[in-house]
C-alpha cells in the first residue's frame, strides 16, 4: 500500500484540543531524561498504591523484569473502590447496548456491588490468591465483572474468545490449570442466539482438566445441560451472594492474567501479565495516547475482552481511569450498517478506538450510511491491531472524525500489554498510515538483520530497547520459549516480529510481520496452527497456509493442500476442509480459499516456499524459484488454482 503524498500530509490537531490536551510536548525530553523516575512518577500519580514501591525495576535477571518492587495494590480497586471512595459512584462506568437491542448501565458504585459478589461467589468456590479462572463469554457485562472479581481476589484470569472452539477451550484450560470456568448459555450474533455452553461441555468432557466448577450466566434463554454437582447458574449463585468484599492487597508482581496468542509454533503461547506494571502503563497511555478526561468522556473500544485491546482498553484502561464507556455485544450491520454510528449518537461517544477492518468495511458500504447520525460528539478516533493504510485513515478522519478528531494509530501487542508507538494527538500532527514513534518512556528501534541502526530506507526489524512497565513476564510455564521467541535475535533488545521503516521525519510506518504469523482482521493467527488442522483431517496429505493481502480484512488466509489418492478435488472438498478449521480452531481461523494442488513448492532441504505460494495467493508473477527442488512444480500450482 504504497501512497507517496502520504508522508508529507500530516493533520494538525484543533487548537483547542492543544490546549486542554493532558500532556505536553516536554514530556518527551522528561521521559528521555531518566525513564525509570519518568515511569515511578506516573506509577505513584496514577495508581493508588496501598503500600509504596522501593526500587523502580529489577532487571538484574533479564529478560525476566519486575517492576515497582515492593508495592501492593488491588487492580479491582484501583477500577473500582476508589472512584466511589473519591466521590464517583454515581458516574456511568458502562453503557452495555445489546445486539437484540436490549441495553443496562452500570454506574461505578453498582459495578463495585456486581464485581464484589461475583468475588465472594469465587471465594465460596474455593479461588484464591495465585488460583487461574478461565472466562468463556460473549461481549456481556459479565465478561468485565468476572475479569475485575478474580483480579480482587489476586487470581489470574484467562479469557478464552467466544469464537474459540471447544479443543482451543480445552488446551488453554489444561494449560493454565484453571479451577473454575465460567460461560453462558450462549450469546447473539446476527440476530441469531449462538450456543456457547456446550463447547464448555465438550471441552471437559476428556476428563482431563482440573476444573470444579462452571459458572453459566444466562444471556439467551437457550436450553442447556446442567452437570449435577460441577454447574451453577450465575443468576443463582452470585445474584444471592453478598455485595459487600473486602479487598486484599497484592504484590505488584502477582500474576493478573494469562492471555493465549498464536505464534509461529502450532501451540499458542500463554501470554503471562501482572499487576503494578500493567496498570500503570494501561493508565499512562489512557491518559497521554486517549487524551481522557473522565468527567466529560464517553470512551468506546469495539474489542472483544477475548483479545488483549479488551483486556486494556475496556476491563483495566477506561475503568482505572474513572471514565464511562460503552460496551456493544454484536456486529455492526445488526440489524443494519448503521449500528455503530447509531451507538455513538445515542451515547453521545467522544473516543471510538476499532480496527482498520472495520474502518475498510464501512467505507465498502459507503459513506452515506454514517453521514445520517450525528458523530459531533467524537474529539478523537483510535486505529489497532493491523496498519491503517493511508485511504482508510483520510476516511475515517473525514467522514466519522469530521475533519476535526486527531487519529491515534496505535501499535503495540499481546506481549507489550499496552500502547508502545502512537502519537500524542495534542502535542503533534498525525500523519495518514504511521504511527509515528514511541511513546514517552518506551524506547524503540528500527534494525537491520544484523542488528544494526538505523537500518537502511527500506526499512528493518522492529525491535524494543528498554524494560517498559507492562511487558509481558513471561510465557505460562515456558521461560525458554520465552527467551528464545523474543530475546535471542538480539542481545538484551526485546524482537517484536514486526517488518518497519522510518520516513524522514523519523516516524514509523510498519510492514507488517516477519514471521509466519498472519493478521486477519486484526486477530493474529499461525500459519503453521491452520497447517497442522488441516494435516489432521483424514483427507489431507500436506498443507501449506499463506496470508494473502486482503482489502478488507488485511490479510486473508490462503490454503494450499495436497489431498489423498481416493480424496476428489472439488469444490465440495475444499469447502469440508474450510469448515473442518472453523471448527477446529474458530471461525476466525477458516481460511478463505483452500486450492488443491498435487504438489507444494520445495526447497532441497524440504523446507516449504510459502513466499512463492503468497505470490500465486496474491495473483503475482511468481518469484524466483531457483531454489526449489523442482522448478516446474509452480506451473502446476498455477494450473490447479487457475481451475478452481
Ligand atoms: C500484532 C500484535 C495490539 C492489540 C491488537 C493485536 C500488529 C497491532 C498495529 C498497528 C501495525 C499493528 C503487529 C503486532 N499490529 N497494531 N497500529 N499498526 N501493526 O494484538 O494479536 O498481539 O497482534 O498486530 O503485527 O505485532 P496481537
Amino acid at each position: 500500500m504504497t501512497d507517496s503524498t502520504a508522508e508529507s500530509e500530516t493533520f494538525a490537531p484543533p487548537e483547542e484540543f492543544v490546549t486542554a490536551a493532558n500532556v505536553k510536548a516536554d514530556e518527551y525530553e522528561r521521559a528521555d531524561a531518566d525513564y525509570l523516575s519518568f515511569w515511578a512518577e506516573q506509577s505513584r500519580d496514577l495508581v493508588d498504591w496501598k503500600e509504596d514501591f522501593g526500587e523502580t525495576l529489577d532487571w538484574t535477571n533479564p529478560p525476566f523484569a519486575k517492576w515497582f518492587i515492593g508495592g501492593k495494590l488491588n487492580v479491582a480497586y484501583n477500577c473500582l473502590d476508589r472512584h466511589v471512595i473519591a466521590g464517583n459512584g454515581d458516574r456511568v462506568a458502562i453503557n452495555f447496548e445489546g445486539e437484540p437491542g436490549d441495553s443496562r448501565t452500570f454506574t461505578y458504585a453498582e459495578l463495585l456491588a456486581e464485581v464484589s459478589k461475583a468475588a465472594n461467589t469465587l471465594a465460596d468456590l474455593g479461588v484464591k490468591a495465585g488460583d487461574r479462572v478461565a472466562i468463556y463469554l460473549p461481549m456481556i457485562p459479565e465478561a468485565i465483572i468476572s475479569m475485575l472479581a478474580c483480579a480482587r481476589l489476586g487470581a489470574a484470569h484467562s479469557v478464552v474468545f467466544g469464537g474459540f472452539s471447544a479443543d482451543a477451550l480445552r488446551s488453554r484450560i489444561i494449560d493454565a490449570e484453571a479451577r473454575v470456568v465460567i460461560t453462558a448459555d450462549g450469546s447473539y450474533r446476527r440476530t441469531k442466539a449462538t450456543s456457547l455452553k456446550p463447547a464448555v461441555d465438550d471441552a471437559l468432557s476428556h476428563g482431563d482438566t482440573p476444573v470444579e466448577t462452571v459458572l453459566v450466566v444466562r444471556r439467551t434463554g437457550q436450553d442447556v445441560e446442567m452437570v449435577d454437582g460441577r454447574d451453577q447458574w450465575w443468576h443463582e449463585s452470585v445474584e444471592t451472594a453478598s455485595p459487600e468484599h473486602e479487598c486484599e492487597f497484592f504484590d505488584s508482581e502477582n500474576p493478573l492474567f494469562i492471555l493465549y496468542t498464536s505464534g509461529t509454533t502450532g501451540k499458542p503461547k500463554g501470554i503471562l501479565h501482572t499487576s503494578g506494571g500493567y496498570l500503570t502503563q494501561v493508565l499512562y497511555s489512557m491518559k497521554a495516547v486517549f487524551d481522557i478526561k473522565p468527567e466529560s468522556d464517553v470512551f468506546w473500544c469495539t474489542a472483544d475482552v477475548g483479545w488483549v485491546t479488551g483486556h486494556s482498553y475496556v476491563t483495566y484502561g477506561p475503568l482505572a481511569a474513572g471514565a464511562t464507556q460503552i460496551v456493544y455485544e454484536g456486529t455492526p450491520d445488526t440489524p443494519h450498517q448503521g449500528r455503530w454510528w447509531e451507538i455513538i449518537e445515542k451515547y453521545k461517544a467522544t473516543i471510538l478506538y476499532a480496527a482498520p477492518t472495520a474502518i475498510r468495511t464501512f467505507m465498502k458500504w459507503g459513506e452515506e450510511i454514517p453521514a445520517k447520525y450525528d458523530l459531533s460528539s467524537l474529539r478523537l478516533l483510535g486505529s489497532v491491531g493491523e496498519p491503517i493504510n493511508p485511504e482508510a485513515w483520510r476516511w475515517y478522519h473525514r467522514v466519522i472524525g469530521g475533519d476535526r478528531c486527531p487519529i491515534v494509530d496505535t501499535w503495540w501487542q499481546t506481549e507489550t500489554g499496552a500502547h508502545m508507538i502512537a502519537p500524542l494527538p495534542g502535542v503533534m500532527s498525525t500523519k495518514p498510515g504511521s504511527s509515528q514513534r514511541a511513546i514517552p518512556g518506551v524506547s524503540v528501534d528500527v534494525v537491520d538483520d544484523a542488528g544494526n541502526s538505523p537500518a537502511g530506507p527500506e526499512g528493518g526489524l522492529l525491535v524494543i530497547r528498554q524494560p517498559w512497565p507492562s511487558m509481558l513476564r513471561g510465557i505460562w510455564k515456558d521461560p525458554e520459549r520465552f527467551k528464545e521467541t523474543y530475546w535471542s535475535r538480539f542481545e538484551n533488545t526485546y524482537f517484536a516480529g514486526d517488518g518497519a521503516r522510518r520516513d524522514e521525519d523519523g516516524d514509523i510506518w510498519f510492514l507488517g510481520r516477519v514471521d509466519d504469523v498472519m493478521n486477519v482482521s486484526g486477530h493474529r493467527l499461525s500459519t503453521t496452527e491452520i497447517e497442522s488442522s488441516l494435516v489432521a483431517h483424514p483427507y489431507v496429505a500436506e498443507a501449506a497456509v499463506v496470508g494473502a493481502d486482503d482489502a478488507t480484512s488485511g490479510q486473508a488466509v490462503v490454503a494450499f493442500v495436497i489431498v489423498g489418492n481416493n480424496v476428489e478435488d472439488s469444490p465440495e472438498t475444499s469447502e469440508e476442509l474450510r469448515q473442518h478449521v472453523g471448527k477446529d480452531i474458530g471461525p476466525i481461523a477458516k481460511p478463505k480459499k483452500v486450492h488443491i494442488v498435487s504438489e507444494l513448492p520445495k526447497t532441497r532441504s524440504g523446507k516449504i516456499m510459502r513466499r512463492l505460494l503468497k505470490d500465486v495467493a496474491e495473483h503475482r508473477k511468481v518469484g524466483d524459484s531457483s531454489t526449489l527442488a523442482d522448478s516446474s512444480v509452480m506451473d502446476l500450482i498455477e494450473e490447479s488454482v487457475a481451475k478452481s
